[in-house]
């Protein structure tokens, strides 16, 4: 280990001198090789120190570094916050300015594990869609057959009509390969649309905003359920869309399915969001019935928390240059400082800063202008190499260094591998803190002894820290006699969905013919 570091050091000090030395011999040029010896003379010192420094001991960088920090304190702040942001959503005074809307999903029922079915279900919610058949199969278990389809960026940011056409065609295509056309049967479907939608029912929800780069024209304020659904008719595909669920109920309903204390579903992926169960008497804007269970799941959209300057204390210019360069400036602030698709773009624009302060990389202080680094491209520096440069343990930083070498640093030193994971800690550890305390006042609303969280999205799944991070900081926030538990969903957009399907409108399931008065009369499957 010591060789390795004392060879990287040593390969920092001498390529740079081989290299000038060689130009001077080259052109043969007195004056170039004394002004070269004069320069290694005159700062012998700052050379070496700069490439021995170790990152906590640099101000500088250190100054970054700490703007980064949320104290507990703050946290405790910030969740006085939510806490007023949430009341403001749930009641009607004042929900239409509301920030975090706090939308009723008209879900109340969660499943007991003996629910029973064949079900289809769509999953939209980033670059990826997927189609789904689900057989519930009772006593907890459930068979899956999906297929991921892309959503092209043109498709993500062209005219709704080609988006939703694109979806039912990847279904016809899906329930072909599966034996599922023309059976004579139509097929329920649940359809988690993870996009902020005000729902009017468990089958009827506007989209109130893109958000994850999507922008489809002509959707907003539409009812999703509909053009889903005048899509598949249009394609004469025999299933019917039952039930729009969010990602987060889905999964919490996944969850809820083999944990009854499950309160809460979180989604750490490119975006974030949670949901919970309330009581109906807290929930102002309800305008369903109230019978038992009194009780409805809230669909937070958390994470425009902060769209109202709330949260300004805590952003940093990173956050602000990450928000003015987004499809949705403005839109969206929490979800910005914390999930996946912004986390990577923030620790690019720290590295880069300190790149032009010549705080990092100072062994490419000549070179680096020579070739094409993707950390001057918007994007260049993904998500994904957060969670690898945080798996390196040690000094030998080898994840690290793929990582670097990957986006053009050759031969970083020890020091640009130990900031460059020091700033991936710090936007990472404030996610979660973040993220963290935003479950934390859920679950001391919640007020139960034991509430289990249902986590999904490809954050929490891969990054090796984020989890401890979280639980770490909900352990200084949560009441004391509250125990909590973080549970990894199994799928839950997907099995969740069908969940819903099965489980929020038992009287439609339990019908013995189903009948579309839009397509042709079918049998019932389920
Ligand atoms: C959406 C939410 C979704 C979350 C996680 C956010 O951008 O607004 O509806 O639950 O991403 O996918």
């Amino acid at each position: 280990m010591a060789l390795n570091i004392a060879h990287i050091l040593q390969d920092d000090l001498i390529a740079p001198m081989v290299k000038k030395t060689a130009y001077g011999l080259a052109t043969t040029c007195i004056l170039g090789a004394a002004v070269y010896v004069g320069y290694r003379v005159a700062a012998p010192e700052k050379h070496r120190i700069r490439h021995h420094r170790h990152p906590e001991l640099n101000d500088q960088i250190e100054k970054v570094m700490d703007s980064l920090k949320i104290t507990d304190d703050q946290l405790v702040h910030i969740m006085h916050i939510l806490e007023e942001e949430m009341t403001a959503g749930l009641s009607p005074a004042t929900h239409k300015q509301a920030t975090v809307k706090m939308f009723p999903t008209y879900v109340r029922n969660i499943p007991n594990g003996t629910e029973v079915g064949k079900v289809l279900a769509l999953d939209l919610g980033g670059t990826n869609f997927r189609v789904l058949l689900i057989d519930l199969r009772g006593n907890d278990k459930v068979e899956l057959t999906s297929k991921i389809f892309v959503i092209p960026q043109s498709i993500m940011i062209g005219d709704g009509k080609y988006l939703f056409r694109h979806l039912a065609e990847c279904l016809y295509e899906f329930m072909l390969k599966e034996n599922l056309i023309h059976t004579g049967l139509c097929y329920p479907l649940g359809f988690t649309f993870s996009f902020p939608c005000k729902q009017e029912g468990l089958a009827s929800a506007r989209l109130t905003g893109w958000t994850k780069g999507f922008s489809c024209a002509g959707v907003v304020n539409q009812d999703v359920v509909k053009l889903l659904q005048d899509a598949i008719n249009e394609k004469g595909i025999n299933a019917k869309c039952v039930a729009l669920v969010n990602d987060t109920v889905g999964t919490l309903m996944a969850c809820a399915y083999k944990d009854p204390s499950t309160a809460i579903g979180l989604i750490l992926g490119t975006g974030t969001n949670a949901c919970y169960i309330e009581s109906l008497d807290k929930v102002g804007t309800w305008d369903g019935d109230y019978d038992e269970p009194k009780q409805v799941i809230i669909n937070m959209e958390w994470g425009a928390f902060g769209d109202n300057d709330r949260l300004n204390l805590i952003r940093t210019k990173y956050d602000e240059e990450v928000d003015l360069s987004s499809i949705n400036p403005g839109k969206q602030i929490f979800e910005k400082m914390i999930s996946g698709m912004y986390m990577g773009e923030i620790v690019r624009l720290i590295i880069l800063d300190l790149l032009q302060q010549e705080l990092l990389f100072l062994g490419h202080r000549d070179t680096y202008g020579d070739y094409k680094t993707p950390l001057y491209d918007r994007g260049g520096f993904y998500t994904k190499f957060v969670s690898t440069v945080e798996t390196d343990e040690g000094i030998k930083f080898s994840n690290t260094r793929r990582v670097l070498e990957d986006i053009g640093i050759r031969n970083p030193t020890y020091d640009d591998c130990a900031i460059v994971q020091h700033i991936c800690r710090q936007v990472s550890k404030r996610a979660a803190r973040l993220a963290g305390a935003g479950l934390a006042v859920l679950i001391n609303r919640i007020g139960k002894s034991e509430v289990t969280v249902g986590v999904d999205g490809s954050l929490y799944r891969y990054h090796p820290r984020f989890k401890r991070n979280m639980e770490r900081c909900m352990e200084a926030l949560v009441h004391k006699d509250i125990k909590f538990q973080l549970t990894l969903s199994d799928d839950g957009s997907g099995k969740g969905a069908a969940m819903v399907a099965c489980v929020a409108d038992r009287s439609l399931m339990t019908a013995s013919v189903f009948r579309d008065e839009e397509t042709a009369d079918y049998e019932k499957v389920i």
